[in-house]
């Protein structure tokens, strides 16, 4: 893994899975991370990695004052602003538009849909601000990355309500991109498949038809693998956008 010293990163959802092994891996790597999620105690335990250069920011990555307080917390720790955001926190909902639990339809889209987009428009605003009037080629890699899903691209027998709110996140991002990419900042989207995590249960399937389905493609993928491919993009040279990563654990077929 290329060395991330010079880089300011705020990881969302960095209590579990992926976002941990993100937060981790940056840390172990030489960022400044600021790390946010809902529950404080496992940020604290994140801090003892590095006490100097990780950040906690516990709260809901969905409320404008908790994304105004991590980009902050960045700039104050680093006294520039963040250069490597990862909009990651989200959750999973077991059903279909027709028979998901409506009661977590709005949750479901806050989290994943809303919370990301306001914190990559807050990021991408102040990377504007600090790259100026300059329109030349990228001096140094800035990254908004935002987590989608294989089944925001194909339709999921288990989860197809929550695929619709990863397919706007991938539409988001792509009109991000587009703006945001020829004034030198990267706008990546990440699209794990089947991810061993606490994503499985918080979005309440049912353990033994899903766990039949991880077993059908043993091994499924580790956070770890999702964390390397993320700063796999990001470690590209300023000028190279590495812009939509889809992984899958090799025997899945389907979504
Ligand atoms: N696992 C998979 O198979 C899979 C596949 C494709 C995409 N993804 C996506 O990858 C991302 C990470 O998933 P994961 O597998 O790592 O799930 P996970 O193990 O359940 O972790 C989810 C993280 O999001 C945080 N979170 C949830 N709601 C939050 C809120 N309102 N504010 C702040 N943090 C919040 C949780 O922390 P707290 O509870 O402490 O707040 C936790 O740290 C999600 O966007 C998910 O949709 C996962």
């Amino acid at each position: 893994m290329s060395d991330f010293a010079d880089r300011v990163a705020i990881v969302t959802g960095a209590s579990a899975g992926i976002g941990l092994a993100c937060a981790r891996l940056l840390a172990q790597s030489g960022a400044v991370v600021v790390v946010n999620a809902r529950r404080a105690a496992r940020l604290d335990e994140l801090v003892e990695i590095d006490t100097d250069r990780v950040v906690p920011l516990p709260g809901d990555a969905a409320e404008p004052d908790v994304i105004e307080a991590m980009l902050e917390a960045a700039r104050r720790k680093a006294g520039r602003e963040a250069d490597l955001v990862i909009a990651n926190a989200g959750r999973g909902l077991r059903g279909s538009p027709l028979d998901s639990e409506q009661a977590e339809w709005e949750e479901v889209l806050r989290i994943n849909t809303l919370a990301a987009a306001r914190l990559m428009r807050a990021a991408i605003h102040r990377m504007f601000a600090e790259i100026g009037v300059y329109q030349g080629p990228p001096q140094r890699p800035r990254d908004v990355v935002v987590l989608g899903s294989t089944v925001g691209r194909n339709l999921s027998p288990f989860s197809s309500f929550y695929g619709a709110a990863k397919a706007a996140v991938h539409m988001m991002a792509e009109a991000m991109r587009r703006e945001a990419g020829p004034r030198g900042v990267r706008v990546t989207t990440i699209e794990p498949g089947v991810v061993a995590s606490e994503f499985q249960s918080a979005a309440g399937y049912d353990p033994k038809a899903f766990g039949e389905f991880m077993e059908s493609m043993a091994p499924v993928l580790t956070p770890d693998d999702v964390a390397r491919a993320i700063l796999f993009a990001c470690a590209q040279p300023a000028a190279v956008h590495l812009s939509e990563i889809m992984l899958r654990p090799t025997r899945q077929a389907y979504p």
